[in-house]
């Protein structure tokens, strides 16, 4: 499981077993998933979300704090949620992920290191980051040496977001990164075995994450998502935003348009093939002899119908739809069936973010 979460000491012990509420706040919408232990497995006990004013997150930083607070606030009020605790993840240009091969040194020579260090292996001013890091263990061939997984974020990007959650009447504590958090979703659901090439569509980034036997190989954000097929529709047919999303959708019929709006999703999804292909060319440069085996999809860009098809015949690889509740039971007395199966690639990163245990 990858451990992130900067800012806050990872307890010696713990007293209890408590499951952080998930929350992920995109550029598109919030979604929040509470789950509890359960009979050795885990329960879910409420999930939801609720779309944002345009412009209020973007790039992964918030532009709008007020706003976003008071949607979050909205949000737990008409789920009922008495979980204060909350896990948040980042993703985005404030966030640098980057995977060091260094001596092998116990956990506090490690962090003493790194602080000392990381200038060299990131491109932020030292004091203007929260820093962390999980040793990986792999690569450890000489047995002098281990991969080591360094994670920087800008601690004013982040203080904005605990500032936030704050006021909406939350406490936040963990803060993950995306790529990060879908792979402990994924291996919550279905185990660590094999290569897996995880990708989660946002509306306006792709989080990529190549796993090796529950083991992070690449992991990366990309600047390109689900939006961009209602901003080129828009652009295309002089639409307005709102009426190109339905477009896109499917909620207002294409009539005419349909060859049209056929093409632009060939074009855009064709633009995000190039760079997954990107991040599994440099997979396979460095592990020959241990190919991916699939790919599986998450995020509400990954609805467009037939893309599981689409990516599966150019990367010639098995795709997946990610469940991320397939080994969870769903208090089906407050959750809708329904909703729960229309709602779930959505929901992958919250729920990642809700298995993770509250550190004190
Ligand atoms: N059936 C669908 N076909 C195409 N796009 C869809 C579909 N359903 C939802 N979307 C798009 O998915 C996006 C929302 O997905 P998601 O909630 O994963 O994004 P987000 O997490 O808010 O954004 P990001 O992670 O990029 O910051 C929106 O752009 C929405 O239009
Ligand atoms: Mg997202």
């Amino acid at each position: 499981m990858a451990k992130i979460n900067f800012n806050f000491k990872l307890p010696s012990f713990i007293k209890q077993q408590t499951l952080s509420l998930g929350l992920d706040i995109g550029s598109h919408s919030i979604k929040i998933c509470e789950l509890h232990d359960h009979d050795g497995g885990l329960k879910l006990i409420s999930l939801g979300s609720a779309i944002l004013p345009s412009g209020t997150v973007e790039d992964g930083e918030l532009q709008d704090p007020e706003a976003v607070g008071a949607v979050i606030k909205a949000l737990v009020k008409n789920l009922k949620i008495k979980a204060t605790k909350a896990a948040i993840s980042i993703s985005g240009y404030s966030v640098i992920m980057k995977k060091v091969n260094l001596t092998v040194m116990t956990e506090s020579e490690l962090a003493e290191h790194i602080q000392e260090e990381a200038e060299q292996y990131i491109p932020f001013e030292i004091d203007e980051v929260y820093l962390d890091f999980q040793d990986l263990h792999t690569n450890t061939e000489t047995e002098e040496r281990t991969d080591v997984m360094l994670v920087a974020a800008k601690k004013e990007v982040i203080n904005g977001y605990l500032d936030m959650l704050k006021s909406a009447g939350l406490k936040t504590v963990i803060v993950d990164v995306d790529a990060f958090a879908l792979e402990n979703s994924y291996e919550a659901n279905y185990g660590n075995e094999g290569n897996v090439l995880l990708v989660d569509i946002g509306s306006a980034k792709m989080n990529i994450n190549i796993i090796d036997h529950g083991i992070s190989i690449f992991a990366r954000d990309i600047m390109m998502g689900s939006r961009q097929l209602s901003e080129e529709i828009q652009a295309r047919f002089g639409l307005s935003f709102e009426e190109a999303e339905g477009l896109k959708l499917g909620s207002v019929p294409p009539e005419d348009k349909q060859e049209e709006i056929e093409e632009i999703f060939a074009n855009i999804c064709t633009q995000w093939i190039m760079e997954i292909k990107k991040a599994i060319d440099f997979y396979n440069s460095n592990y020959v002899d241990n190919p991916i085996e699939k790919m599986v999809l998450s995020g509400g860009g990954s609805k467009v119908k037939g893309l599981d098809q689409f990516f599966s015949d150019e990367l010639d690889l098995p795709v997946e739809m990610f469940d991320p509740f397939a080994n969870t039971k769903v208090d089906t007395s407050k959750i809708d069936a329904a909703y729960l199966h229309n709602i779930a690639p959505e929901m992958a990163i919250a729920m990642g973010l809700a298995t993770r245990v509250v550190p004190f």
